[in-house]
């Protein structure tokens, strides 16, 4: 042999000792099956339904092909279609008759939402009922909690407008209480106040509620994603932003103060909002706290604009639902909060 004969290097077509062939492991579905890493089930997602007074009512969301603001007749139907799913639960927004200025329908017994609790849980009794507990639909100014104005309240070293924390606190309390008192399964403080999860575990526990978990939404960013809940809601602020409260996209370090604080606080569960533009803000908040369950919210945004695409004919959109839910699961959500939920619930059970 000669030198120059040695030191070509072996063709790789042809040859038979590549210790390394990934592909092996692809080669069957049964393969590709029985290796698959993350599994999405029915059992992992939490369906949103927004519910509206009067009967008989289911009016389209414009943004939002196939959500609809319900009447509760209605969204007992709903809940009894995601139970026939294996869909384990659903959280309910409200919207109320009349808004003020700190939202008053919000913590009153025959509130929208109080209605709805009661309606569900007493057609389905198995599904467990999760309450969004926040200002922002009550309010005739559309902001999550008490604002700085005028007034007896005036904090002359805060910004007019600004939105009120130990004040808001207060709401949010008898909130919490009310959604509890009408059977709510799990309280879901969605306003990022500080010392939110401390407020609403003291009033739950005074109240007698010392076992109903609250669903933190502990990481919640200044998103415009949820454009299309706030149509759905009716929540958007009047004027201004929720910029003051709610997080900066291009922070991380801080989730971790953030999801570290609610924990503290005492939160049964975590949330990370929205999902698929913070992934990594979900795999590292599960890092951070492995023993606590963590829901992502697939947000309305997400779900308008898969379904655009869709409607377009742009791309495939089981497929792409599918995908993007695995992907929210495989960074480390436990639970996904998603308007897909009924249609992706059926395509899995196919
Ligand atoms: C506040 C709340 C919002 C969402 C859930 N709870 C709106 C906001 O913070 O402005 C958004 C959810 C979505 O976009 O799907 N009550």
């Amino acid at each position: 042999m000669t030198l120059f004969e040695r030191q070509t290097p072996p063709t790789l077509i042809g040859n038979k000792s590549l210790a390394q062939r990934p592909r092996r492991l692809r080669t069957s579905p049964a393969l590709r099956g029985m290796l698959r890493e993350t599994e999405i089930n029915a059992r992992d997602f939490i369906y949103p339904l927004f519910i509206r007074h009067g009967s008989q009512q289911r009016l389209p969301v414009r943004s939002m092909p196939g959500i609809f603001q319900l009447s509760v007749d209605q969204a007992v139907q709903e809940a009894e279609e995601a139970a026939r799913l294996q869909i384990p639960a659903v959280i309910l927004f409200g919207i109320p008759e009349t808004k003020d200025p700190i939202g008053l329908e919000n913590f009153a017994s025959n509130g929208i939402i109080q209605q709805a609790v009661r309606a569900i849980k007493g057609a389905v009794p198995e599904m467990i009922v999760v309450t969004d507990v926040c200002l922002c639909e009550y309010t005739d100014h559309g902001h999550c909690g008490v604002l700085n104005l005028d007034g007896e309240h005036f904090h002359p070293n805060l910004p007019e407008g600004y939105v009120l924390n130990d004040e808001t606190l207060e709401i949010l309390a008898k909130v919490a209480l009310s959604h509890a008192e009408s059977g709510a399964d799990i309280i879901a403080p969605s306003g990022m106040m500080d010392g939110g999860v401390a407020a609403l575990r003291a009033a739950l526990d005074s109240g007698g509620f010392e076992n109903t978990p609250i669903l933190a939404y502990a990481v919640k960013y200044a998103s415009a994603f949820y454009g299309p809940f706030r149509e759905a809601a009716q929540g958007a602020p009047r004027s201004g932003d929720r910029k003051t409260h709610q997080m900066d996209p291009a922070n991380a370090n801080e989730a971790l103060r953030e999801a570290a604080l609610d924990a503290a606080e005492g939160a049964d569960m975590l949330m990370v909002k929205p999902a698929l533009a913070y992934l990594d803000i979900i795999w590292r908040v599960k890092q951070a706290h492995p023993e606590l369950p963590l829901a992502a919210y697939n947000v309305s945004g997400e779900y308008a604009q898969i379904k655009a695409a869709a409607q377009n004919g742009w791309i495939d959109e089981e497929k792409v639902t599918l995908e993007t839910l695995t992907a929210i699961k495989r960074a480390g959500a436990d639970l996904i909060i998603t308007y897909h939920a009924l249609e992706a619930a059926r395509w899995l059970a196919k």
